[in-house]
């Protein structure tokens, strides 16, 4: 345990006539925690908590949150602050190492991931394996477990090598990225360059070609920034939990940034972002309003969920949608885009905020409602949505996997369960089976 969380009085919990003591905690900024980790020995009893809705499953310095109030921070800066003022590059710097960089020491960080960012040759065959229409993050996940095997690793890494494995990762797969988008489309791949910082070089890697340069729009270059710095982390979500889970185990890095990322897939999490347009696309299609959808998002016999709607942590507002949606409009009222689906949105999101069924819920916009929209206006096709949000993610995946191994002790992650299943019955030969 830091010293940076104090004690307070203990909890007393009485089961079966029997009273313990349990520990209570507070961190920096005033959450409170029972601590059950001697429970199950001292009593035998365990916490039920599906989901961990509940449950602080480390300690950590990364990042803050406050859901009820909004709050978002890494390293205890507002992420109002980073998105404004920040570079994607720096705040992943940020987010590794505790303390923004001085000048050298951001110029270092950058030429660094500039110099990783080309993939081993031999990988590029693997991109013409995947089936024609596969999904870029099926790509993604499998390319960057891969690494690991172009690049193979010590059982234990000295602090230069995990350091440049870091950087590795955060660089190359960006350049993973933009390839598998390039096959997808029967394209050659454009290969890297150390003449651009780091969102350049990616946009450079989607749109450029041999036959045609690509015109960096410095806005579209801006908002793509700021979508990064806003995915970079958000502290124990499922892709980061995920990480922590494998990474546990002491599995190989790239092995753990590929469950990350897998993770992040599905549409309850960085899958969003991709339903959302779908969701926008069809409501277009079929001429509505978003009346009929909103209908069935709210109908408990319906399976489908107004997409970019809801948050498990904040209920009164996302900061980084209220970022977002700024850098939405000024991309959005640009002389020359000129997108339908943004009015369809801003109808949809006024219907919803005032529908009883969404207020009572806590449900409003999440970032993921309008980062679709800006990452339309930047011309990347609906399929890469998820990968660019992993592109952002993959600082903070690593800022938690090292914290992690830097601990007192990385303890693996093993929860309990409640056994619901059969009782003992013993085994029956085959022909006396019912
Ligand atoms: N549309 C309609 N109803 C919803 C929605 C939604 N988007 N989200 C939650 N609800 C309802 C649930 O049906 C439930 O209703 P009930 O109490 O009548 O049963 C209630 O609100 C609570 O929902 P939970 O699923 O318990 O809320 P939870 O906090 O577990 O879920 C989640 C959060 C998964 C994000 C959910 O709101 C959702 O599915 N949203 C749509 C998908 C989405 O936008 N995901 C992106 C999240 S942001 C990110 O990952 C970067």
């Amino acid at each position: 345990m830091t010293d940076k969380l104090k004690k307070l009085p203990p909890a007393m919990l009485t089961l079966d006539n029997k009273t313990y003591e349990l520990p209570t905690l507070i961190g920096v900024e005033g959450e409170k925690a029972i601590d059950i980790s001697k429970l199950r020995n001292q009593s035998g009893y365990v916490t039920l908590d599906e989901g961990y809705g509940n449950t602080a499953s480390c300690e950590s310095a990364i990042t803050y949150i406050d859901g009820e109030k909004g709050i978002l921070r890494y390293r205890g800066y507002p992420i109002e602050e980073l998105a404004e003022h920040s570079r994607f590059v720096e705040v992943a710097y940020l987010l590794l190492n505790g303390e923004l960089p001085n000048s050298q020491q951001l110029l270092d960080f950058s030429t660094n991931l500039n110099e990783s960012s080309i993939i081993h040759e031999d990988m590029h065959h693997f991109f013409n394996g995947f089936p024609r229409g596969s999904h870029p993050m099926g790509i993604l996940a499998t390319m960057v477990a891969s690494l690991s095997t172009f690049y193979p690793l010590p059982d234990r890494l000295d602090s230069a090598t995990e350091q440049q494995v870091v950087i590795n990762l955060i660089s190359q797969v960006r350049t993973i990225a933009a390839f598998s988008y390039k096959k997808s489309i029967g394209e050659p791949l454009v290969y890297p360059s150390y003449k651009l910082k780091f969102v350049r070089n990616f946009l450079n890697m989607m749109f450029a070609s041999p036959v045609r340069d690509y015109e960096l729009d410095e806005d579209i270059v801006r908002a793509i920034d700021m979508f990064l710095i806003l995915h970079a982390d958000h502290e124990q979500n499922c892709s980061t939990s995920s990480v922590r889970t494998s990474g546990s185990s002491m599995a190989n890095v790239y092995a753990v940034a590929s469950s990350g990322i897998s993770a992040l897939w599905g549409p309850r999490h960085g899958g969003a972002n991709q339903h959302v347009i779908q969701m926008l696309e069809q409501i277009h299609a079929d001429g509505g309003d978003g009346t009929e959808f909103i209908n069935q998002a709210k109908d408990k016999n319906s399976t489908s969920r107004l997409m970019g709607f809801g948050h498990r942590v904040y209920k009164n507002f996302d900061p980084r949608a209220m970022v977002l949606k700024k850098q939405c409009d000024k991309l959005l009222n640009k002389a020359g885009v000129n997108d339908p689906l943004f009015d369809i949105a801003r109808r949809l999101e006024e219907l919803a905020l005032k529908d009883d069924y969404f207020i009572s819920r806590k449900l409003y916009p999440n970032v993921d409602f309008y980062s679709g929209l800006i990452l339309r206006a930047a011309g990347i096709p609906t399929n890469m949505f998820t990968v660019l949000f992993a592109i952002g993610r993959m600082p903070g995946w690593l800022a938690h996997w090292r914290e992690m191994l830097k601990g007192d002790q990385v303890i693996i992650t093993r929860p309990r369960q409640l056994y619901v299943g059969e009782p003992l019955r013993h085994f029956q030969d085959i022909d006396q089976r019912p």
